[in-house]
């Protein structure tokens, strides 16, 4: 709308002055035609002298609205006759910059061509302004009717460039809404594809898992492999090493010494005999064809009884094993098993201690009425992230030596044990403080009502 506005506004001036322009050329074709008309008379008064004609003919010039002074010189430069007057109207000031602000001077030189000589000049001045009549009328009228249109125009323009734009926008609304109301068949397009991709990712993913699966029972007879062949080899090695040394005669003559060979070939028998003992327990609990023996044991009555056997264990690697048995009451369990646990324990308490450490086997009640069998070490205790993961097999703790043999089944065995028997494995432990190994089992029937009785009022 501003542009237009300029452009008419531009426009209306440059026809302003392209009509004083022509204004202008108008002053000169009118002076020349007024010294064409005036020419002879004044060159024959002129070469005559005659003053009284010459001024009769610059005041009959005066006629002529536009002039405003008329004189004619003789020969010798002097005038012969003059006429003059003042401009009734002082120009304004848009005719005095567009037009001139004085008049304009135009002059002949007077000829008597017969005789071919000069007699004199003749002198005009024309006001511009009058030679103009309307001129300023006309401005204004170009200039108005120039801004008129130049609105118009702007109006138009502004117009026509709505309704493109318009058009345009709303062609754009309507595609967008067109889009908009497809979007939810593309959505649902998405919705396919991303339904595909999903029921892709879940069947991938269950595939993966029914190989990993599928893997598992060889992987885990990979590790059990890798495992058993490392644990057997050692003490069979000790056997087939020492037995040699005997079969060559070395140490045949020193008592000592061969009892010690043979003392070195019947614990390595003892350890290899325990560890094909642990793999067949383990296999059989895993393969679900161990029985449990299931009945009211005493916890207390058998850690005593087997007090001296954990005590030799303990004793070989001068651990001191003492006993804080706190309860006496029955649980449900198998008396074996149970046994079986409990030298796990204490011979794990004894590998993964230091020489010279405690070990304090006891029983005691968990406040959810169940009984604890544990056994409490002074070792190295196990970091905190492993302590789930050495239930399951073939896995050992950051915390081995590597002179500490093992081969991560024990713990395993004895999860299967405790589970079997209805109790629950477990452990706590502070690295370089020591463990506490416990099996929490449930209290016999006939705890239960004696704990009952004595709760109860005496009648
Ligand atoms: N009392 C304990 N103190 C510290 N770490 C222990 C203790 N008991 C078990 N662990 C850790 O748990 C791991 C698993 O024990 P687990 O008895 O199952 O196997 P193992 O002792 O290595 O071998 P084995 O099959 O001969 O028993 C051990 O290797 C050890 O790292
Ligand atoms: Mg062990």
């Amino acid at each position: 709308m501003f542009i237009a506005l300029v452009i008419g506004a531009v426009f209306a001036i440059m026809q302003i002055l392209l009509d004083a322009r022509n204004e202008r050329k108008d002053l000169s074709v009118h002076a020349k035609s007024i010294l064409d008309y005036a020419g002879l008379p004044a060159a024959r008064a002129a070469y005559r002298l005659d003053d009284v004609g010459a001024h009769e003919l610059v005041v009959s010039l005066l006629s002529d609205p536009a002039l405003v002074k008329a004189e004619i010189l003789d020969e010798t430069g002097l005038t012969l006759a003059r006429a003059a007057r003042t401009s009734t109207k002082p120009p304004s000031i848009l005719e005095q910059l567009l037009l001139g602000s004085g008049a304009e001077m135009f002059a002949r030189d007077l000829r008597i061509e017969q005789a071919n000589i000069d007699v004199g000049t003749l002198i005009i001045e024309l006001d511009p302004v009058a030679a103009a009549p309307g001129f300023q009328q006309r401005t204004w009228n170009a200039l108005l009717s120039g801004l008129l249109k130049s609105t118009i125009l702007a109006f138009l323009l502004t117009a026509i460039f709505q309704l493109i734009i318009t058009k345009r926008v709303t062609r754009l609304a309507e595609s967008f809404s067109s889009a908009a109301k497809h979007k939810p068949k593309t959505a649902r397009r998405g919705d396919e594809l991303d339904l595909l991709e999903e029921r892709v990712l879940q069947s991938t993913n269950a595939l993966a898992k029914a190989v990993i699966e599928a893997q598992a029972p060889n992987k885990t007879k990979s590790v059990f492999l890798a495992s058993m062949s490392h644990e057997m080899r050692t003490p069979l090695n000790a056997i087939i090493g020492y037995a040699e040394a005997l079969e060559m005669g070395i140490g045949v003559d020193n008592i000592e010494r061969r009892n010690s060979y043979l003392k070195n070939i019947s614990s390595a028998g003892k350890q290899l005999n325990r560890l094909l003992g642990d793999i067949l327990d383990f296999s059989k609990i895993e393969a679900g064809s161990i029985e449990f023996e299931i009945e009211d044991v005493s916890l207390a009555e058998t850690i005593r009884s087997d007090i001296q056997q954990l005590e030799e264990i303990a004793a070989e690697r001068q651990i001191s094993l003492k006993t804080d048995i706190s309860t006496e009451e029955m649980v449900r369990a198998d008396q074996s098993r149970l046994r079986q646990i409990l030298l796990n324990f204490v011979t794990n308490a004894t590998k993964y201690n230091f020489s010279g450490g405690t070990i304090i086997v006891g029983v005691t009640a968990r406040p959810d009425g169940q009984q604890r069998l544990y056994v409490k070490d002074s070792g190295s205790g196990i970091p905190p992230n492993q302590i789930q993961s050495i239930f399951e097999p073939f896995v050992r703790a950051d915390n081995n030596l590597p002179d500490i043999p093992g081969a991560g089944l024990g713990l395993a065995i004895c999860k299967m044990l405790a589970e079997g028997m209805g109790g629950h494995i477990g452990c706590d432990s502070v690295v370089a403080e020591g463990s506490t190994f416990w099996v929490d089992l449930k209290l016999s029937a006939s705890s239960v009502s004696s704990r009952k009785d004595s709760a109860s009022p005496i009648a």
